[in-house]
């Protein structure tokens, strides 16, 4: 047996959705018709859907069951009761406001907290929450930790630069500060944990401080994992135990619940703050819905209040981990660089150091992604220059992102060990013709998060094939 296996999954099948594999001729005729944007392919039209792990869980039979209990009641539901006693137990905080989905709870947050030219400062904002705060006119600042951007094996890459965060406040000063936010697994990094260490670290700063200090945490349990694997002080103790460990840290949180949820909707702000909750829950009713629903069904919130328990269930994320890191294993053994160690939710894939022959304003990430599809019917997603680059307001030079990554992000008990297989085959093929893969560029763009809908042309590839 290889040692890297991973454990079998800790589950069998009771229903299947069939998926179907089209040709490659017709593979490059959709991906031409999506103005080489994978977001504009029909999900009919892909095989293996990688393109995020986000609402695109497999339920479990007990959140069936659970979702045939839902209560839709408009007001005082007996499913939000069961939400909200769920998340108190597991996040600690006293308030619960459901929303329905990540970016609305970081919508209705920013909105209230964030006055035009403050700070936001983060380990690495997700593109919604740094959206959320440009749009809102606030300024986001991230503060990777330096690990997050060398070869070493550190475990918690995804941890804070607290000298980087600490001068940040003190040159801004803590008024121009709206608030700091720990994003765990810091998802723009690799998918990577934050340590408690570091957690109490940057808790101890925004308390002398006088910050408010939130998580973004939509992957709380698989943190809490690694924090259980790699903190010698956290070994014996229980999932649970050290997710309280972390929520009793912070002053509240901010959860996208379509991915340690569980669920396929959903999210939540926590908090302790009953002056706070009643401004945010006056925007809430505006944008949202009624406090005892947030723009869910009652259904929807039974589901939660099965999943948020079962993700932090060990068994789970030993297989759930395990099937990340074979997958990212196998693609090293077959030449493709990868961000290391491995993390959560998703393998990262270095299309910069994959393709050093296109340009970083040629988007390699993309040129990766589009090569996934076409190789064998794969989605994934480009996080690099596409998503993160922006043309300087001035000079109108342009900012790459820090990495030109590929995200390859694994739903939730969804596909099986022999699709991970599949997925290296394909890989496979790509790194052998990866020197005729040829950049892009922007045809058309929004002005916020423009990967979702921009258009693309090739720039097909005069140079890269007369220089060989
Ligand atoms: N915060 C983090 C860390 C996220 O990863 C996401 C979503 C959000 C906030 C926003 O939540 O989608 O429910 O509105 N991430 C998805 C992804 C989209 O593919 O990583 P949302």
């Amino acid at each position: 047996m290889n040692s890297k296996r991973h454990p079998a999954e800790p589950f069998r099948i009771k229903s299947i959705e069939s998926i179907t594999l089209l040709s490659e001729q017709e593979r490059v005729k959709k991906l031409k018709k999506a103005n080489y944007n994978l977001f504009k392919i029909d999900a009919e039209d892909i095989y293996i859907d990688l393109l995020t792990d986000s609402g695109t869980t497999a339920l479990s039979n007990k959140q069936w069951a659970a979702i045939m209990l839902g209560d839709e009641s408009y007001a005082g539901a007996k499913s939000f009761k069961r939400f909200e006693r769920a998340v108190q137990d597991v996040f600690r905080h006293r308030y619960v406001i459901p929303t329905h989905q990540g970016r609305s709870a970081e919508n209705i947050m920013f909105s209230t907290i964030v006055k035009p030219g403050q700070y936001v400062l983060n380990n690495t904002h997700f593109d919604t929450t740094k959206g959320n705060t440009l749009h809102k006119g606030g300024i986001p600042l991230d503060f990777p930790c330096k690990e997050s951007k060398d070869s070493s094996d550190f475990a918690f890459k995804g941890n804070m630069d607290i000298l980087a965060l600490e001068e940040a406040i003190l040159k801004y000063g803590a008024d121009k500060v709206a608030m700091v936010i720990m994003t765990i697994t810091n998802n723009s990094v690799g998918g990577l944990p934050v340590s408690i260490e570091n957690i109490r670290e940057v808790s101890e700063l925004c308390k002398q401080h006088k910050l408010l200090f939130y998580f973004d945490c939509a992957r709380f349990a698989e943190n809490a994992f690694f924090i259980k694997r790699y903190e010698p002080e956290f070994a014996d103790s229980t999932i649970a135990e050290i997710t309280a460990e972390m929520f009793e840290l912070c002053d509240g949180a901010m959860m996208s619940a379509k991915k340690d949820g569980m669920s396929n909707i959903g999210g939540f702000i926590t908090l302790n703050d009953k002056e706070l909750l009643e401004q945010l829950t006056e925007l809430m009713i505006i944008v949202e819905g009624f406090p005892t629903y947030g723009g869910l069904t009652g259904r929807d919130l039974d589901s939660l209040a099965v999943g948020f328990y079962e993700a932090m269930e060990e068994e789970y994320l030993e297989y759930r981990i395990g099937q990340v890191n074979y997958l990212g294993e196998k693609l090293k053994e077959i030449g493709m660089p990868i961000v290391e160690p491995t993390g959560g939710h998703a393998i990262f894939i270095d299309a910069g150091a994959l393709l050093p022959h296109i340009p970083v304003d040629e988007f390699p990430g993309q040129s990766l992604a589009a090569a996934f599809y076409v190789e064998g019917g794969v989605r994934a997603v480009e996080i690099g220059s596409l998503m993160f680059g922006e043309n300087d307001t001035k000079t109108g030079k342009f900012i790459p992102a820090p990495r030109e990554l590929v995200r390859l992000a694994i739903p939730r008990r969804v596909y099986t060990a022999s699709h991970i297989d599949y997925l290296v085959d394909v890989a496979k093929k790509i790194v052998e013709k990866k020197d005729s893969l040829c950049g892009y560029k922007i045809t058309k763009q929004p002005k916020f998060l423009r990967h979702f809908t921009c258009d693309l042309e090739q720039l097909c590839s005069e140079k890269v094939n007369s220089e060989k």
